[in-house]
């Protein structure tokens, strides 16, 4: 008998206060062409044919998401008030607050919400890649520059070797017992793939593209505008 196709839902963790864009609102609600910053990669995860649902992970107190109008991308989106105090706790807490949903097999896809210009040729390839592994994997782009660890007062003490280096993105797919296990046993990690990684398994390493950045500081706002406004043309 066929095995029934495993799921794939997106959890986007978006209970975070954004500190460092200096602005005093949670970044994901900064305007970005006209639009909270988290609906960009909302929109483009609720149109993937191939993801059944996209869960938001919103802080408990969040008075934001009720203001902005979500219906046009229901059922599809919900949207989850359990954030946590790290990044690893919201997502954790949004893994249990689902689990009745879920079957263990079933993909999860983990985007931050403060990665606007994901495009749905990211997610193409992150999928077709994973679809028969074993363990899951993120989106990752290898290190071009020249690496320096400082002394703590601005100077430079070594050259880190880039060789084999990789800077991790999101969306990370993993399947949802593994990751949920795994969450619940390393609780300081700072991406699913480090947890996966303490439970001593592999992710599989998937190239992306730079475009696929995080908006921290301010100027990041300004080069993800650019991205997109681009891409529209
Ligand atoms: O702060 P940083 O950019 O590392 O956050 C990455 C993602 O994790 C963001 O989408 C942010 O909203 C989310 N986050 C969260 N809960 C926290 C801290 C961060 O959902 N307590």
């Amino acid at each position: 008998m066929q095995r029934p196709r495993p799921r794939h839902v997106a959890l986007v963790p978006a209970a975070g206060s954004g500190n460092r864009m200096k602005s005093g609102r949670p970044k994901q609600y900064l305007e970005l062409l006209g639009r909270p910053l988290i609906r960009h990669a909302v929109d483009t995860l609720c149109a993937a044919p191939d993801i059944d649902r996209v869960y938001v992970v919103l802080s408990v107190g969040d008075q934001e998401w009720d203001r902005y109008d979500w219906s046009a991308l229901e059922p599809k989106l919900v949207s989850l008030f359990c954030g946590g105090a790290s990044r690893a706790d919201s997502v954790l807490n949004g893994l249990r607050a689902i689990r009745d949903d879920m079957a263990d097999s079933d993909w999860v896809l983990v985007h931050d919400a403060a990665r606007p210009c994901l495009a749905p040729w990211h997610l193409e390839r992150l999928l077709q890649t994973l679809s028969d592994d074993e363990v899951g994997g993120l989106l990752a782009v290898p290190v071009a520059d020249t690496l320096k660890r400082d002394d703590g007062h601005g100077h430079s003490v070594e050259t880190v070797s880039r060789e084999r280096l990789w800077q991790a993105q999101t969306p990370q797919m993993f399947r949802y017992i593994m990751l949920r296990r795994a969450l619940e046993r390393a609780r300081e990690v700072t991406d699913e793939a480090s947890a996966i990684e303490a439970a001593g398994l592999h992710p599989r390493l998937v190239e992306g593209d730079a475009t696929n950045l995080k908006v921290t500081y301010p100027l990041d706002l300004h080069v993800a505008e650019w991205i997109l406004e681009n891409r529209a043309r």
